[in-house]
Formats: structure tokens, C-alpha cells, sequence
């Protein structure tokens, strides 16, 4: 349990949302402003593999990044209270979504179409985007992946120009989930005992 003003995080905050949506900024962000360590799965699946992601890919196939990507998540929800920024595929793997149901807070950022392509843009490390035309291939991804990012438990709109307005957001919605959550939790008795 962390506590940051006047709230407090019970659990990891799970970022989730697709390549260039800003989970690592944001992430990074986040956990300065409520003092909790960050973690970014995707680097510590290059720890524990000892090479890239784009190593892993090319070199094993998707399938076995999965699994890694599987197990790390586990590995880090079951550690202390923090902001964990996942991979833009985490959270559509059905064991990786509930476990992150289970034991964190998932928090969607959630981007446009115009804001992946611009971002994604910057650099080419990303497997997924090597093969055809970045547009494109967002655009399905969006199409494929949305639905399933909607089960996060907090949505929050990544804004096109400035970090600091989408961590605002961020700040003020997981407040309210919190301040709700710790809520519910005071009430329960009170609701049993009817
Ligand atoms: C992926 C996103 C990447 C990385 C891998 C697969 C995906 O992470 O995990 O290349 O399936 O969307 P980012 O979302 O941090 O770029």
C-alpha cells in the first residue's frame, strides 16, 4: 500500500495500450509523482533473455516472447507496490489480462489513430511495426486490440501534445478509483450486515 496525498494504492498500477500510446513516459512520470518504483516489463524481458526484443522475436517467435512476457508480469505483480508499464500485447493474453485483473490496477491509455502513427514514428526497435506500413498495421491492431483494453478497470485519453496534461489525468481518475475502491472496502460489513 502507497500513499500519495490524499489517496492510496493499494495495489501495482498496470499500464496498458498499444505501442506509443506513452506508458513508459507516463509511467515514469507517474511513479516520481507518487513516489513508487517503476518497472517496464519489456526491459526486464531483455534482462532475463540477455537480448532484445527484436532478438527474441526474430530469433524464437512471438509465441515464446509471449510466454516470457507471461511469466515476468507474474513475477513483478507479485513484488511490491508500483507502476508497471507493459507491452502493447500484455494484456491481450488472456492468463496476463486476469492475473493483471487479479493483482494490480489496470489503467488503459488510451491514444488515436494519428497520435500512434506520429509517435511510433521516432524510432523502428518495435517487431510488430517492421513489416509493413505503420498506419496500416496500428489501424488493425486498434481494431483487434480496443475491445480488449476497454476491460481495464481505468481509461485514460493519452493527449497528442503534452505528457503533463495525460499524467494529470491519469493522477485525478486513479484517485477516484482509489478513493471508490477504499470505499467499497469500508462499506462492506456495513452492506453483509443487512
Ligand atoms: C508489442 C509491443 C511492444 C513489445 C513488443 C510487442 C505489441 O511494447 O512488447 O514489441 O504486441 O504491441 P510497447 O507497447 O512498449 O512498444
Amino acid at each position: 500500500m502507497s500513499t500519495s496525498g490524499s489517496f492510496s494504492i493499494p495495489k501495482t498500477v498496470v499500464l496498458v495500450g498499444l505501442m506509443g500510446a506513452g506508458k513508459t513516459c507516463i509511467g515514469k512520470k507517474l511513479a516520481q509523482e507518487l513516489d513508487l518504483p517503476f518497472v517496464d516489463a519489456d526491459v526486464e524481458i531483455e534482462k532475463a533473455a540477455g537480448c532484445s526484443i527484436a532478438e527474441i522475436f526474430e530469433e524464437h517467435g512471438e509465441t515464446y516472447f509471449r510466454d516470457g512476457e507471461r511469466r515476468v508480469i507474474q513475477r513483478l505483480l507479485a513484488g511490491p507496490v508500483q507502476i508497471l508499464s507493459t507491452g502493447g500485447g500484455a494484456f491481450m493474453d488472456v492468463i496476463t489480462r486476469e492475473t493483471i485483473k487479479e493483482q494490480g490496477i489496470s489503467l488503459w491509455l488510451r491514444a488515436d489513430l494519428d497520435v500512434l502513427v506520429e509517435r511510433t514514428a521516432r524510432r523502428n526497435h518495435r517487431p510488430l511495426l517492421q513489416n509493413g506500413n505503420h498506419r496500416e498495421i496500428l489501424a488493425r491492431l486498434i481494431d483487434e486490440r480496443y475491445p480488449v483494453y476497454a476491460e481495464a478497470e481505468i481509461t485514460t485519453d493519452s493527449a497528442e501534445g503534452s505528457a503533463e496534461i495525460t499524467l494529470q489525468r491519469v493522477l485525478a481518475a486513479l484517485k477516484d478509483y482509489c478513493s471508490r475502491l477504499a470505499g467499497q472496502e469500508h462499506c462492506s460489513p456495513l452492506a453483509q450486515a443487512d
